[in-house]
């Protein structure tokens, strides 16, 4: 469990801006090399490159609130739009208390490539509270979600920039989200947020989305490389939204999940986990710590189980040169974002390791987002299973058209999946033109 936002410092032919140290760049140095991979095959596009390499707008945000002990307190927030070529914002809101303006700028900038990958039309952008929210009454949690939402009020909207859960944010966060906004404007508006409950323009099969992308993109690859899926052995870092629902999807078609890490700790069992009994234990305990059902081992011994999937569901720089020589699986399915520092990446790659990256493998949770802003503006509900069917689709031929792009460059899933999103968005430039 290393730390999330350890540094990394940008290469030198990029001109940082000065908001960012150039000595810790964070999870945005990490970006900025993938997009250095990518530039050589964007062709006559590339001269738009350095469009991708600095986020449209970056607002920070004091959010004051008063405790419930009736002192006050003030917390550092952020939303970043990163490109909005393709469509409006589109991305998460993240309540940690390492969320750093780096980190958010990457989220924000991995949005709009995922975006472009599913080919959904929307830019990207992502939001987050320096604050760690377990320490909040419920009263203080909503104040702190109300006041941010006015303070990004002047830049988010149905047709500007569109925010959803993240890591610590719910159903419940984007109500009071949709709530706040709509009370500013004077009308109720729906379509400012997604992720909401169902009861309030939700839709249905978004909780479960991510978790179901996860699963769709890794039978895709598993198909690929000949892995029988129904008897892989899996290990999920990560037990909430992304994690918990991969998880579940894995047991219920046979595979074996065989090692849970989460904040509390790491758990395994060699015949398999019960993942319905774990998800229950979790939902009342808060995290995989005192489940009886398994042994408990270090939480470094995590990366270095005997497993066939290994999937990242928690936060970013997770797989590094630390771990990734230990790793045993097949393939790295990336639910979280960022989890795999660049470095290990390429350690993975020469270990003939397939990695699924984020930019496609938790692309699910966007591509349902998709459907339920598009289900807002028209007031027209559609059923489960044709959200379902419908995300199975565009993830299986977006995945197909990856594949395809890494074959004939000979490159990784990484690299074309930017190779497809980046050639999208500054086609989109391109075609725009600078304005004025
Ligand atoms: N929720 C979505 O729809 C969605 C969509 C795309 C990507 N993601 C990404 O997936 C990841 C997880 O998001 P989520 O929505 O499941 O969040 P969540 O809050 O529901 O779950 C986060 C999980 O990570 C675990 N965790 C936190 N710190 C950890 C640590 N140091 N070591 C090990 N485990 C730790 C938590 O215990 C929890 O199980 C994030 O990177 C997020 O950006 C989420």
């Amino acid at each position: 469990m290393s730390n999330p936002v350890a540094g990394h410092t940008a290469t030198s032919q990029h001109a940082l801006p000065s908001y960012l140290n150039a000595d810790h760049v964070g999870p945005w140095g990490i970006y900025l090399q993938q997009v250095d991979r990518v530039t050589p095959y964007l062709g006559k596009l590339s001269r738009w490159v350095e469009t991708l390499k600095r986020p449209k707008r970056a607002l920070i945000v004091d959010v004051p609130i008063e405790l419930d002990n009736g002192t006050m307190a003030h917390f550092e927030g952020y939303r970043v739009q990163h490109n909005t070529s393709r469509g409006p914002g589109k991305g998460g809101v993240r309540f940690h208390q390492d969320v750093t303006l780096s980190e958010v700028m990457a989220l924000s900038a991995w949005m709009s490539v995922k975006n472009a990958a599913v080919n959904l039309p929307f830019g990207g952008a992502k939001g987050g509270i320096r604050v760690d929210p377990k320490t909040l009454s419920r009263g203080e949690l909503e104040r702190l979600t109300r006041r941010y939402t006015s303070e990004i009020g002047i830049i988010i909207g149905p047709t500007k920039d569109i925010p959803a859960p993240d890591v610590n944010t719910n159903e419940q966060t984007m109500a009071w989200m949709m709530d706040t906004y709509s009370m500013n404007e004077g009308s109720t508006a729906t379509g400012v947020v997604t992720g909401k409950p169902i009861a309030l323009g939700g839709s249905l099969g978004r909780r479960e989305a991510t978790g179901r992308g996860v699963f769709t993109v890794a039978q895709e690859a598993a198909q690929h490389i000949g892995m029988d899926i129904q008897t892989a052995r899996v290990a999920v870092q990560g037990f909430g939204n992304v994690g918990g629902i991969a998880a579940k999807l894995f047991a219920q078609t046979g595979a074996l999940v065989v090692a849970v890490q989460d904040h509390g700790g790491t758990i395994y069992k060699e015949a398999g986990l019960d993942v319905p009994a774990l998800l229950a234990h979790v939902a009342q305990a808060g995290s995989v710590k005192g489940f009886e059902l398994a042994e408990v081992i270090p939480d470094e011994q995590f990366w270095s189980v005997r497993c066939d999937i290994l999937i990242p569901a928690a936060l970013e720089q997770q797989i590094t040169t630390a771990n990734a020589y230990q790793i045993q699986a097949r393939m790295v399915i990336e639910g979280a974002n960022g989890p795999t520092t660049p470095e290990a990446d390429d350690i993975l790659h020469e270990r003939g390791i397939l990695v699924v990256p984020d930019v496609i493998a938790n692309a699910g949770g966007v591509t349902v987002s998709y459907f339920e802003w598009v289900q807002d503006f028209s007031s027209f509900f559609w059923s489960e299973d044709d959200i379902n069917g419908r995300l199975v689709r565009i993830l299986r031929e977006a995945f197909a058209a990856i594949w395809h792009v890494a074959d004939e460059h000979q490159v990784s899933l990484r690299t074309a999946t930017f190779i497809v999103a980046c050639s999208r968005i500054l086609q989109a430039r391109e075609l725009r033109g600078l304005y004025p």
